[in-house]
C-alpha cells in the first residue's frame, strides 16, 4: 500500500492504475461498516483506493470538527490489512485554496432533514467529493446508505455533473445489539449506548408494523416516536420515498424510514430502507 498526502502525487500514482478502480472515501476512525465498504470495493474492482480526510467545509460552527475521532495509525494497518492499493491522506490546505469555486446542494433536497439541521453541511460535503472523484477518477465509488440523503446528494451530483463513476449504495453495518456504525459512536459513554439503541429498535418496530401490513406513516412513526422519547431527543422521524418526498403511506420498494436523535452531547441517525 502506498500513503500518498498531495493531489499531484495522487494524480500521477492512479494514472499508474490498471483495469478497474474502486474508491472508498471516509474521514477515518476507521470501523466494520468502513471494512464493508473496502471490501465491497476489493471484491469488484483490480485496485482499491481510500481516502482518509476529515472535511471542514462539511461541518457547521459549533460542531464536532475540533475532536472528531483520529485514528491514524489503526486507520492505515486496517487499510493495509484489507489490501487497499493508495491511501490518500491530505491536509485541508492541500485539498482547499482560498475563495474557491463551490458546488452548492440542491434547493430542497439540500435543505430537508439534515439538511434543515445542518443547514450548508451537503455544500461542503458535495464539494470535497467531487475533488476526490475528480482526483481517484474511480470506476466504482462506495458510499453507506446509512448516510442516505448524503448518498441521494452524491448520486444526484453524479448524474448532473456527467461523471463516469458509478456511485455504489452499500448497507449499513450494526453492532451485534443493532446500532448503527458510526465513528461518532466513539463518543458514547455505555450508558449512551444503551441508550442509543432506541434508534434501531424503533426502526425494527416500524418493519415488524409494516410486515403486519400497517403501512399509516403517521401511526408508524407515533410508535416509533413512543420508542425513542424516553431515551433520547428526537430530531426527527421522517417517512420518505427514495427521491426524499414525503410520504403519507409506505411504499413497499420506495421507502425509507429516517430517524435523527441526541443521545446526551452525540447526535445519531440511523435508517430503514423498505
Ligand atoms: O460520509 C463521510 O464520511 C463523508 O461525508 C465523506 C463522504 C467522506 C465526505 O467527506
Amino acid at each position: 500500500m502506498i500513503i500518498i498526502e498531495t493531489t499531484d502525487e495522487l494524480i500521477k500514482a492512479r494514472d499508474t492504475l490498471e483495469g478497474s478502480v474502486g474508491f472508498v472515501p471516509t474521514m477515518g476512525a476507521l470501523h466494520e461498516g468502513h471494512l464493508s465498504l473496502i471490501h465491497q470495493a476489493k471484491a469488484h474492482n483490480e485496485r482499491v483506493i481510500v481516502s482518509i480526510f476529515i472535511n471542514p467545509t462539511q461541518f457547521l460552527e459549533g460542531e464536532d470538527l475540533d475532536k472528531y475521532p483520529k485514528k491514524i495509525e489503526a486507520d492505515k494497518e486496517i487499510c493495509k490489512r484489507a489490501g487497499v492499493d493508495i491511501l490518500f491522506m491530505p491536509t485541508a490546505s492541500i485539498m482547499y485554496e482560498p475563495d474557491e469555486l463551490v458546488i452548492m446542494a440542491p434547493a430542497i433536497m439540500g435543505y430537508i432533514l439534515e439538511g434543515n439541521r445542518r443547514p450548508g453541511h451537503f455544500d461542503g460535503m458535495l464539494q470535497v467529493v467531487m475533488k476526490l472523484l475528480n482526483l481517484t477518477n474511480p470506476t466504482n465509488a462506495y458510499f453507506g446508505k446509512k448516510d442516505a440523503q448524503q448518498l441521494a446528494l452524491i448520486t444526484q451530483m453524479a448524474r448532473t455533473y456527467h461523471l463516469r463513476t458509478h456511485i455504489v449504495p452499500c448497507d449499513i453495518v450494526r453492532s451485534p445489539q443493532g446500532l448503527a456504525l458510526s465513528s461518532r459512536n466513539l463518543y458514547l459513554s455505555p450508558e449512551e449506548k444503551q441508550k442509543a439503541l432506541a434508534l434501531s429498535r424503533s426502526l425494527k418496530r416500524a418493519t415488524k408494523m409494516v410486515m403486519n401490513h400497517e403501512m399509516d406513516a403517521l401511526i408508524i412513526k407515533n410508535a416509533m416516536e413512543e420508542i425513542l422519547e424516553s431515551q433520547t431527543e428526537i430530531e426527527y422521524i421522517a417517512i420518505v420515498n427514495r427521491d426524499f418526498h414525503p410520504l403519507g403511506r409506505v411504499e413497499v420498494g420506495n421507502t425509507i424510514i429516517l430517524v435523527a436523535a441526541w443521545v446526551g452531547a452525540t447526535r445519531l441517525i440511523d435508517n430503514l430502507w423498505i
